[in-house]
């Protein structure tokens, strides 16, 4: 076995770009770092410190959060926020950016975070992660704006997400390739496991909450109708996976391939999943490893977000499974009925 540790890695990927100063390697190694907390805070839960269950508050998205949820975004905002690589940190917990003080001096890094993944399942021992996407501050001058904070899905510089599963795993991708690496939790490091991870062309699963069948529309309906049909020689059914938090999801559709959806319904009329914190990181990650994500309409990373907590449709997956799910949706808004609903 190759032991290559995610810290040697990260600074072979820096070294062969152009300008790098090192910032960047110091982010990734601090990100690596809370990741190594809250595994371990996930491993020992129920031992010692209470750690399940509610926090009594309510975050940015109406949502009650979790003790893990509150642990996870103070950890990984004191580590990254006095790092001294970011100007600026968004997270699904917090109604605005933190914007980072001259004394913890700030860097040309915006850090963007879903701290905790998969909130519902954190006292029933399923798999659990977080997310994080990077991006280059854009405006000139000391001063955070909208320009830095609301980027263009294609401006990331980064994105990866940590899956704390029956093992914690660290998958990351800076443009050039998908590598995962494994956590060795004798020696408490991070080695490389999954190296340029290609996510399969088509896969034979579908992936989403089908006990919203009744709050889609028409095509969404149809799209799943038409992958649970018999139909052997074009590799239908499909075995439906949903596991209920997205990491889980995606990170199993990224080996295995096929397609998860979270679409839009009249529960979540612009979408379930945020752009920055979900959507996005996990589409720069799809796209490196060979595949496609999209709101059914439009590809995720030609997206510019208009707010921070911004939500929308998700598809994505293994490439020709993506597209088969936009030619239906658009297939079916053809044949009329639900054009309202979908263009809208
Ligand atoms: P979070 O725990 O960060 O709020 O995210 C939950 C998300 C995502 O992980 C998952 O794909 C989806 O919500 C599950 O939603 P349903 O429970 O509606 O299926
Ligand atoms: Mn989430
Ligand atoms: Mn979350």
């Amino acid at each position: 076995m190759e032991h290559t540790t995610l810290v040697q890695h990260i600074r072979q990927q820096e070294k062969a770009t152009p300008g790098a100063t090192g910032e960047f390697t110091s982010l990734m190694n601090e990100i690596m770092v809370a990741a190594k907390i809250i595994s371990l805070e996930v491993n020992s839960a129920g031992i010692g410190e209470d750690i399940f269950g509610l926090t009594g508050k309510i975050n940015a998205q109406g949502e009650e959060v979790k003790k893990l949820d509150e642990f996870s975004d103070i950890t990984f905002t004191k580590i990254i926020g006095q790092s001294g690589t970011v100007c600026a940190i968004t997270s699904e917990e917090k109604d605005e950016a933190y914007i980072i003080p001259p004394e913890d001096k700030p860097g040309k890094y915006i850090f963007m975070m879903d701290p905790l993944d998969g909130s519902s399942n954190i006292d029933v021992n399923v798999s659990i992660g977080t997310i994080f996407s990077i991006y280059k501050k854009k405006s000139p001058g000391d001063l955070v704006t909208d320009e830095d904070l609301l980027q263009k899905g294609d401006e990331q510089i980064a994105a990866g997400y940590i899956a704390y599963g029956s093992s914690t795993i660290f998958v990351y991708s800076t443009g050039h390739g998908v590598h995962g690496f494994t956590l060795d939790p004798a020696l408490g490091e991070f080695f490389l496991s999954h190296p340029d991870l290609v996510i399969p062309d088509q896969g034979s699963t579908y992936s989403i909450n089908e006990g919203n069948w009744v709050v889609w529309d028409e095509a969404q309906k149809d799209l799943v109708s038409y992958l649970k049909e018999d139909a052997p020689s074009s590799g239908r059914p499909y075995k439906l996976r949903y596991i209920g938090s997205l990491v889980a999801d995606f990170h199993r559709t990224l080996l295995k391939g096929g397609l998860f959806m979270y679409p839009r319904d009249t529960k979540s009329p612009k979408g379930k999943l945020r752009f920055s914190f979900e959507a996005a990181p996990m589409a720069f990650i799809v796209e490196n490893a060979g595949g496609k994500a999209s709101t059914g309409k439009q590809r995720i990373l030609d997206i510019t977000p208009t707010g921070i907590h911004d939500r929308l449709p998700l598809f994505i997956g293994s490439k020709k499974d993506v597209e088969l799910a936009e030619e239906r949706l658009a297939a079916t808004v053809k044949k009329g009925g639900w054009f309202k609903w979908l263009s809208g």
